[in-house]
């Protein structure tokens, strides 16, 4: 059966926030060809972040491109890629034109905090509160709910296409989707249950769209029109690829990237849990086949469903804004070093933060604190500090965020985790992933094998067309060398770490213009 596995293959689509992939894997999880692309980033106006959609539709067709000449000199052919998966950024969100299939303008990124002061108007509507009870989200920037009602209200071609009718809402998944079916020619319009749990115009219960949530943000589904929500694991909804080297194609699976790096890591057993260091953080843990709400500022999202005739199974997850992106900032902005992996030689010429903290808050503060009016705020700066304590604070501001997340989660699920699997860029980082144990007082579990995201949408690609039956099969899978890390300080020291950090916390707060 091994051997049989290592001859078929499955591509997967990985579009992240900052950088596209297309990497085809056998189905025993091994990464056999791979591209990766970076496309611009848009930031018109402080706390704004857009993308081109065609910059990312260009993307896919040019890493699909890439990949698959590496693929065919190593002697295999087009037709033995069975199926694609897609996995993707979430809560992103674009409006474009049904008929045409123009987009109706840039697709505004899940960072972009231009929506805080109508979030502030709507916490102060009748049945506010309620939400998070039939979505799972809180009310913040982060959702795509709030991003498409600004749209509606600031940007007249978005608003026009609403009256008319010829609007279609939708998150990174379904406009990709949209256009490797053909666009215009398919009209296929569809997403998966994750991305559509990060809207707040689904309910967690249902997987359907609930028109308490509609009304409260004003959208009238009669006029817009939503993707059809379908499992992330699916033989036809999400239609085939209608050009380039996988022409013909079947798409067979779709899922949010954070939900994508959970099936990844297997972490099928309710109490398993994963944190991926991308652009963001992002904690997600597997509570099972019932929807979990947080009474501690997590959110509750669903983890995957590999099938029609599947369950779904839900998570409890803590978002972090900025991990990757911090390092990216101390590259692009500040100018420390040329390539971000140097991060971490950096952090080594000092033993310690040197009394630094970096609260890395350009997006405000996400889970579990929700602080919109945070901003980035350095403390403890003084004449010893070097650029190697703020790299150092960098990557700590993403483990102790975790740390703030784990013990909401604690308090939710009352049980305490007892080791950590990771993956996503800073977690190659051993002195990032030592911190983080140290901070946690638990271990880390990092596997060999870096593309844990894609990965997952691999697994969900392959169980659509009945490669496994079963989560059993997958057992062996992405668990070959993995790196332990196990808390190196004192419980003691540790607390006494996480007391600076959550006063500096406090001093990032009310920075409102
Ligand atoms: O919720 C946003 C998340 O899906 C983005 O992930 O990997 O691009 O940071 P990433």
């Amino acid at each position: 059966r091994g051997d049989d596995l290592k001859e078929r293959f499955i591509g997967t689509i990985d579009q992240g926030t900052t950088s596209t992939r297309f990497i085809i894997f056998d189905c025993t999880g091994v990464p056999i060809a791979k591209y990766q692309t970076e496309f611009r980033q848009i930031h018109e106006n402080p706390g704004w972040h857009e993308q081109d959609p065609y910059e990312l539709v260009e993307s896919v067709f040019i890493c699909i491109e890439e990949a698959m000449k590496t693929f065919l000199a190593l002697g295999h052919s087009r037709s033995d890629v069975e199926a694609v998966g897609i996995t993707s950024q979430r809560e992103t969100t674009l409006v474009w034109d049904l008929e045409t299939g123009e987009p109706l303008h840039n697709a505004i990124t899940w960072t972009d905090t231009r929506t805080m002061n109508l979030v502030r108007e709507l916490k102060e509507k009748p049945g506010a509160e309620d939400l998070v009870n039939i979505c799972g989200l809180p009310l913040s920037t982060y959702p795509s709910s709030v991003t498409l009602r600004w749209m509606l209200d600031n940007l007249p071609d978005v608003k026009s296409a609403y009256d008319d009718g010829r609007a279609a809402f939708g998150t990174v998944d379904s406009w990709l989707i949209y256009n490797l079916n053909g666009g215009p020619q398919n009209k296929r319009h569809v997403t998966d249950v994750t991305n559509a749990s990060r809207t707040m115009f689904m309910n967690l219960e249902t997987l359907k769209y609930d028109d308490r949530l509609l009304k409260f943000f004003g959208i009238d589904p009669k006029k817009i029109h939503l993707p059809e929500i379908l499992p992330s694991a699916d033989r036809e909804g999400f239609g085939e690829i209608c050009e380039g080297p996988l022409d013909g194609v079947r798409i067979t699976s779709c899922l949010g990237d954070q939900a994508s790096a959970l099936v990844g890591h297997c972490a099928f057993t309710p109490g398993m849990a994963k944190n991926t260091y991308g652009t963001g953080c992002f904690l997600l843990y597997n509570v099972g086949e019932k929807p979990v709400i947080s009474k501690h500022g997590l959110l509750g999202t669903v983890g995957f469903q590999l099938g029609r005739d599947r369950k779904p199974v839900y998570a409890l997850e803590g978002s972090v804004a900025v991990a990757g992106s911090g390092v990216s900032f101390l590259m692009n902005n500040l100018g420390f070093f040329r390539d971000s992996r140097k991060v971490s030689d950096l952090a080594a010429t000092v033993p310690d933060n040197g009394g630094c903290i970096f609260v890395t808050a350009f997006s405000g503060l996400f889970a579990p604190y929700w602080i919109d009016d945070a901003k980035g705020t350095i403390w403890g700066i003084t004449h010893h500090t070097q650029r190697g304590h703020i790299a150092r604070a960098t990557m700590e501001a993403a483990c102790f965020q975790t740390k703030a997340i784990l013990d909401a989660m604690e308090m939710d699920s009352g049980k305490k985790l007892t080791e950590l699997a990771v993956d996503g860029g800073m977690s190659n980082s051993d002195i990032c992933m030592q911190t983080q144990s140290d901070i946690i007082q638990i271990p880390i579990e990092r596997p060999a094998m870096h593309e844990t995201t894609a990965l997952g949408a691999a697994i969900a690609a392959a169980f659509a067309i009945d490669v496994w039956k079963d989560f059993a099969d997958l057992k062996y899978m992405n668990r070959a060398n993995r790196a332990t890390f196990n808390p190196k300080i004192s419980t003691k020291a540790s607390a006494r770490m996480y007391k600076q950090w959550s006063k500096a916390v406090e001093m990032s707060r009310g920075w409102m213009e």
